[in-house]
């Protein structure tokens, strides 16, 4: 492809000269080439994420493709998008994160040149983090008989799933040219892992309807499955072939997850009958350094981080997730919270040009493209109609939020929707919780009993929890709350949230008391680009709004930073969601002048007890549950200025250089150690990869 920025008179006519364009290769983000710069603001990451720029590629077509139908797909370009194919308008396409695809038979030169230009146009103040900008997911170019298969409004859905056995119903959709009389064969076969046939079905195709559309119904039975679960991500092949004989006209193949969720209002989420707390985490869409750009590896490396986290769930928010990040979760085993809009009709404060001035054109078809496009995915658990969005304010909340409710409904009807909630009252009081089926609170922990209290008959579950801060190997004294810092840092004694959010201890707390509860997305698993907070700045200027505390852009509340090293928070959480004894201590063990002072030390761990030696004297043993630790709570609305938590210890060190050690016990064994020590003078810098070989493939 050939890139260009800013408008480009005429770009989209196939004779227009692109000779000085820029070569790249796609998937593209402008905006990560900077300059970082105040003018586009520390919320978005400080990157050039408006504007306008072009794509361009000539491509040929042989001539014995004449006759088939032929269509492009993006799997996201970010944003407002407008494509040409030689020359005429194929589609525009405001949503950036949406997959998109346009049937182009009809536009094609076969045997000759052909041209697909495209301009994006993402509007300045459109987002409250950092999109990217450009085409920043893959695209593809399919080519079938006029006689093929039609992935997205082909359904599996499964009505019964046990040991014992499991029934995948499969409406598989042909399209064809109308009066088309041929009975041409469909075959389906289920392969196991090892690729071994399980069950299988031959059926005639039936007659298209007025749209060259035809299903056939058909159910496969498959004894003693191998589930899916997030724990065992088993996942079958179904392989669909039309017609016979050695060339078939079409085929096809969907991974299959056998597995049932139930949710309950009392008993939480059943998977495959257990009952399975959601262990989540929020995630933006940008890969750090790599910027927008949807790198398959990228991914790989966050989900593996987050596997090993103890993590069984990711929210995709506040938009539709690419189609990488939906196989990884169906390969590697993860929940998904697909959520859809961060607005609805009204715009949130000071991102006037957001997805609300498209909302009433374009949220039915993007609600149910998403929807296509993900319903067979097995880890598609939920789907969300909206976050924080203005109208739990105002009285076309319950209208809006029971519209989209319906339109989920109407397409998946074996999915719940859910709802991102911050303002509980207003959106009790204006309906917004009968608009959907199960109520997400975010920062609202302290909500949950008075929520069951109230409404014993709905599902809830913390659809945004802590949004606490840190910065990786950072560690202030005193050991106290505070909203910012001088350094622009953020200590990683993991005690300050967001003057919004809450201590992860605190909701840990409240789902122990409310084990109705599903369970919570924590924001965020990982770092990311934008969303500077507690350093967002202030608004001093139109030109550069929100740039004081420049150059603080992008975010401290992930879990993991912005380059994927786990931050201490990392492991508190880890601590609670994972079986596999491990221990953690904090911080580090450098604090010259501090000699004989007393510092701080934290422990976490899911061991039943720890001691702490240093330099090989012990300094006690201390039992979790039992030796609290008293939080500062930085909640500015908070009833409570501390919180005792019965899920850390901690101790308090005399500095003496050398080593501090911890050892947890279970059942009074020594199961896990960790130990940190003082360092020398630094003597040089290494830099050790993960792996010695990549893929030149693009996608390593
Ligand atoms: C929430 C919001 C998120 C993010 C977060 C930061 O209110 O839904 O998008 O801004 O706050 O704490």
């Amino acid at each position: 492809w050939v890139f260009a920025r800013d408008e480009q008179a005429g770009a989209e006519l196939p004779d227009f000269s692109d000779a000085t364009w820029k070569p790249v290769d796609l998937p593209h983000d402008w905006a990560i080439a900077g300059p970082f710069d105040p003018q586009y603001r520390g919320m978005v990451g400080g990157l050039p994420i408006y504007g306008v720029g072009w794509y361009r590629k000539h491509f040929t077509v042989p001539v014995s493709d004449e006759g088939k139908v032929i269509r492009i797909r993006f799997d996201g370009a970010m944003a407002e998008s407008s494509v040409w194919v030689n020359g005429q308008l194929v589609g525009e396409r405001p949503n950036g994160y949406v997959v998109v695809e346009y049937d182009v038979s009809k536009l094609l030169n076969y045997g000759g040149d052909n041209v697909i230009a495209v301009k994006l146009a993402p509007q300045v103040h459109s987002a409250r983090w950092y999109t990217g900008a450009g085409i920043n997911r893959d695209v593809w170019i399919e080519v079938d008989e006029p006689v093929h298969f039609d992935r997205r409004e082909t359904v599996l859905t499964m009505p019964e799933v046990s040991d014992a056995s499991a029934t995948v119903s499969i409406d598989t959709a042909v399209r064809m040219p109308q009066g088309t009389k041929k009975n041409v064969p469909l075959m389906l076969r289920l392969l196991d892992a090892d690729g071994k046939p399980v069950a299988s079905a031959r059926v005639g195709v039936a007659t298209p309807d007025d749209q060259g559309l035809a299903k056939v119904a058909q159910q496969l039975t498959i004894p003693r499955p191998h589930l899916w679960s997030p724990d065992q991500p088993y996942l079958y092949k179904l392989e669909f072939t039309l017609g016979s004989g050695k060339k078939p006209v079409d085929t096809m193949s969907l991974p299959v997850g056998l597995r049932s969720i139930v949710f309950t209002p009392n008993d939480g989420m059943l998977i495959n009958g257990q009952r399975v707390s959601i262990r989540g985490v929020c995630i933006h869409d940008d890969n750090g350094a790599l910027g927008a750009v949807d790198n398959h590896r990228a991914l790989q490396r966050k989900l593996q981080l987050f596997k090993e986290l103890g993590v069984n769930a990711i929210r995709t928010s506040h938009n539709s997730p690419s189609p990488v990040l939906v196989q990884l979760a169906n390969e590697m085993g993860f929940l998904l919270n697909v959520e859809s809009f961060d607005v609805w009709r009204q715009a949130k404060n000071d991102m006037p040009n957001a997805y609300n001035l498209h909302f009433d054109e374009w949220h039915e078809r993007d609600l149910v493209d998403m929807i296509k496009t993900f319903r067979n995915d097995p880890s598609v658990m939920m789907w969300s109609t909206g976050n924080e969005v203005v109208e739990q304010k105002s009285p076309d909340g319950e209208a809006i939020g029971k519209m989209l409710n319906e339109i989920v409904h109407r397409t998946d009807p074996t999915r719940p929707t859910s709802f991102g909630i911050n303002f509980y009252e207003d959106s009790e009081k204006n309906g917004l919780f009968k608009g959907v089926d199960i109520v997400g609170l975010n920062y609202k922990s302290g909500y949950y009993g008075r929520f069951k209290h109230d409404y014993p008959d709905q599902m809830v579950m913390g659809s945004e929890t802590a949004s606490m801060y840190s910065s990786r190997g950072v560690y202030h004294l005193p050991f106290e709350g505070y909203e910012r810092h001088p350094e622009m840092t953020v200590s990683s004694y993991d005690i300050i949230s967001a003057i919004w959010g809450e201590l992860p201890d605190y909701g840990w707390a409240k789902m122990a008391e409310n084990p109705a509860v599903l369970g919570e997305f924590v924001w965020t698993g990982i770092d990311y680009l934008g969303e500077p907070s507690p350093y967002f700045g202030e608004d001093v200027n139109e030109g550069g709004k929100w740039n004081s505390d420049w150059p603080a852009r992008s975010s401290t509340f992930g879990m993991i930073d912005l380059a994927g090293f786990p931050k201490d928070r990392y492991y508190l959480y880890q601590s609670q969601w994972t079986e596999k004894p491990m221990v953690h201590l904090l911080p580090d063990w450098n604090w010259p002048g501090k000699e004989g002072q007393p510092i701080p030390v934290m422990v976490y761990t899911n061991g039943d007890s720890a001691e702490l030696f240093l330099n090989g004297k012990s300094l006690g043993t201390k039992v979790m549950g039992k030796d609290k630790v008293t939080l500062p709570v930085t909640n500015r609305w908070a009833p409570i200025d501390e919180f005792d938590t019965p899920y850390r210890l901690r101790w308090d060190v005399p500095y003496e250089p050398g080593t501090l050690k911890v050892v947890a016990y279970r059942d009074g064994k020594p199961v896990v150690e960790k130990q940190v020590v003082t360092s020398g003078v630094p003597a040089k810098v290494e830099v050790t990869p993960d792996r010695a070989t990549i893929a030149a493939d693009g996608r390593d």
